[in-house]
């Protein structure tokens, strides 16, 4: 009897989810977890290019390992009953120092692409930089996000068209633009080469087997509608017909970029410009010059050159030398809101994220997206909470050392 009652005490029949989406998210308590189910859901080649990184990808896996060499100094006995994450980037307040960083193709994540990217940012409020290579356009975007929204900008060769699509991106309202310059020619995805990884994916009898195994998002893929390069459909090179991507930019993208051309965007552009890319305190030195509003220390997710550094590491150097006068965005590797702490304590203004939005959208679509997002904001919070700051103007250097 006693054995029985014990039972009872104790016994809990978890409520079954019917929603298959809600089941797989309730599952997935960090972002490795969202990667092994996208890894799950969508097909090799695909999962590949999101998931993969330059060359032997020591820079993509040194991006992450870098946080761990950072530890935390807590104080404690502070009161934390009210912890504020607000944050001010390029002038503008945002509820939480994290940004969702410009990817290409969003579309072969999910049919709905850079649209449920762009919604679910809008929702939290944090700004969304939407790349030059979407699969929907800078109009398309606009239209269901009012959220911040900055555009990312690869230099075509053709000049007329870079200006023409940041006529569109001003009239649209996009508040910044991101030049990105990591990418004078395109690294060397070698998990891409293997495959003969092609944009948009290429239908052929891998393909067909690699789809039979992965119906959900083969049937999801054929909703929705072929995929280009929305910015730029129906002229030569939209990604109609499937191309490598290395073939695709080194042929498209003009390699002559240099800081000559930083006045010509300005020409264009009348609000604040961020250079993502910046790898070297020299560099910042030198956007700093040349009048930049921001600078995004980031190696591309270690998806250009391997053995680039990991951007953690340059974010307090480049603080010390011009924090005063631009924001630093940091991205590659950010995986935990413990990481935001990690960076805002060494100098930098937020954080942006690539693959685990990508990650969280191939794993559950829209709602992927969300709990992502939510990861980080309740990771952020409580991290702040078991360092002991409240305010994230509170989160100094001491509140972190390198081990
Ligand atoms: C990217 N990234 C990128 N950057 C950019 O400026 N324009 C682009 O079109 C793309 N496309 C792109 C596609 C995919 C699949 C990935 C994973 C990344 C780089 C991105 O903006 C960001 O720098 C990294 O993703 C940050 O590293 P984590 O967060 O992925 O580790
Ligand atoms: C990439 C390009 C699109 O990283 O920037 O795949």
């Amino acid at each position: 009897m006693k054995m029985i009652e014990t039972f009872r005490s104790v016994v809990r029949f978890k409520e079954i989810e019917l929603d298959p989406v809600t089941r797989r998210l309730s599952r997935a308590a960090d972002i490795n977890d969202l990667r092994r189910i996208a890894k799950r859901r969508l097909p090799r080649g695909v999962f590949d290019y999101i998931d993969g990184g330059a060359e032997d990808e020591r820079t993509m896996t040194r991006n992450s390992a870098a946080f761990s060499d950072i530890e935390f100094r807590p104080r404690v006995l502070r009161d934390v009953t009210n912890i504020d994450t607000t944050t001010t980037v390029l002038g503008k307040s945002i509820p939480l120092p994290l940004q969702l960083a410009p990817t290409g193709f969003t579309r072969i994540a999910h049919s709905q692409g850079e649209l449920a990217v762009a919604r679910a940012a809008a929702r939290a409020g944090i700004p969304y930089g939407l790349s030059t290579l979407s699969t929907r356009s800078i109009e398309e975007v606009a239209a269901v996000s009012d959220g911040p929204k900055w555009f990312q900008v690869y230099t075509w060769k053709d000049r007329g068209l870079v200006a023409e699509m940041l006529e569109r991106a001003h009239v649209a309202g996009y508040e910044a633009i991101i030049l990105t310059v990591d990418t004078a020619v395109l690294g060397r995805r070698e998990r891409d080469v293997r495959r003969g990884y092609t944009l948009p994916p290429k239908i052929g009898l891998e393909t067909i087997v690699d789809g039979a195994i992965h119906p959900g998002w083969t049937w999801d893929f054929l909703q929705g509608g072929a995929i280009t390069f929305s910015n730029v459909q129906g002229r030569k090179g939209d990604g109609s017909t499937a191309i490598s991507l290395a073939a695709y930019a080194n042929s498209q993208f003009s390699q002559a970029l240099s800081w000559n051309d930083i006045d010509w965007l300005r020409r264009q552009w009348d609000r604040p410009i961020v250079l993502k890319g910046i790898q070297t305190v020299a560099d910042a030195k030198q956007a700093v010059a040349f009048g930049i509003e921001g600078i995004a220390l980031s190696n591309h997710g270690g998806r250009q050159l391997d053995d680039a550094p990991s951007p953690i590491s340059l974010v307090e150097p480049v603080a010390q030398e011009v924090g005063s006068e631009v924001d630093i965005f940091c991205d590659g590797g950010v995986r935990r809101g413990s990481d935001i702490v990690k960076a805002i304590a060494l100098g930098a203004t937020a954080v942006w994220i690539g693959r685990p939005y990508l990650y969280g959208l191939g794993a559950a679509g829209e709602r992927g997206v969300d709990h992502v997002i939510e990861f980080y904001r309740s990771g952020l919070q409580r991290t702040m909470a078991l360092t002991g700051v409240r305010a994230i103007s509170e989160i100094d250097r001491d509140v972190v050392a390198w081990k």
